[in-house]
């Protein structure tokens, strides 16, 4: 059985005093959980993170990585940065940054690559736009997201990877994928990880995100292949996120 995995991502939101509230009141309703959890802050808050989660079921992990190891890149964060403040893991490939940054698949690829070099766990995420799903592309969209990474990753190193679909039309709109919907795609995805190597895909945990909330999350984390969610703007407010954490388990 695999574990269910909730990972909060605050995007570009948070400050100190607010991280405090909110890391403060998730850590008071936790209780004994039953799911891994962690939330992926903005790198200026990492530190804050390390101070305030070590020693707690709340793990935590960057929003993106660069994919060089060091040197003249100005704005960039290394993967044994994030590593050296604790991080267990980075998202990769987010919608917002491959819309915003312009970020290609063969991109995303490399810093997976560098998030695995360093010790953390990629959660490489794919989603496909609603133009994209409308014109019937959304199964080719997000299999060649995936299998830009799968083509640079060894087979070992699929066990040491998190994938989470987000379809783009779901992000913060309040527009959800069924459960039915997901699971149809979070099946193929898993397809393609057992190419590369059946045993691991077997146990990798692939997410849903795209308006989780607590009304849906139990109903989409009861498909045979949603293994937990990647949440926006309910990961902000500690009794939403406990919310759906605790429908996980
Ligand atoms: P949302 O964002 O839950 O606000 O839709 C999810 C995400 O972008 O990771």
């Amino acid at each position: 059985m695999r574990r269910k995995l909730v990972i909060g991502n605050w995007k570009m939101n948070g400050s100190c005093a607010g991280n405090s509230a909110l890391l403060a009141g998730i850590i008071a309703g936790l209780g004994k959980v039953g799911a891994d959890c962690a939330v992926c802050a903005p790198a200026p808050f990492l530190a804050q993170c390390r101070a305030e989660l070590t020693g707690t079921p709340v793990a935590w992990g960057g929003q993106d990585v660069s994919p060089k190891q060091n040197g003249a890149y100005t704005g960039e964060v290394a993967g044994c940065m994030l590593a050296e403040f604790g991080c267990r893991y980075v998202l990769v490939g987010h919608s917002e940054r491959r819309a915003y940054h312009l970020e290609s698949n063969e991109l995303v690829a490399q810093k997976a690559l560098a998030a695995l070099a360093s010790g953390l766990t990629p959660v490489v995420c794919v989603g496909e736009t609603e133009a994209q799903r409308d014109a019937g592309q959304g199964v080719a969209v997000v299999t060649a997201q995936l299998g830009a990474v799968l083509a640079v990753l060894g087979a070992d190193d699929v066990a040491n990877i998190v994938v989470s679909y987000e379809p783009v039309w779901a992000i913060g709109t309040g527009k959800t994928a069924t459960p039915q919907q997901a699971q149809d795609v979070h099946k193929i995805l898993r397809a393609q990880l057992a190419q590369k190597n059946a045993e691991a895909a077997a146990g990798v945990q692939i997410l849903y995100g795209g308006s989780m909330k607590p009304e849906n999350a139990k109903e989409l984390m009861a498909m045979p292949d949603i293994d937990g969610g990647l949440i926006g703007g309910a990961a902000l407010k500690a009794v939403d996120f406990l919310a759906i954490i605790h429908a996980a388990e």
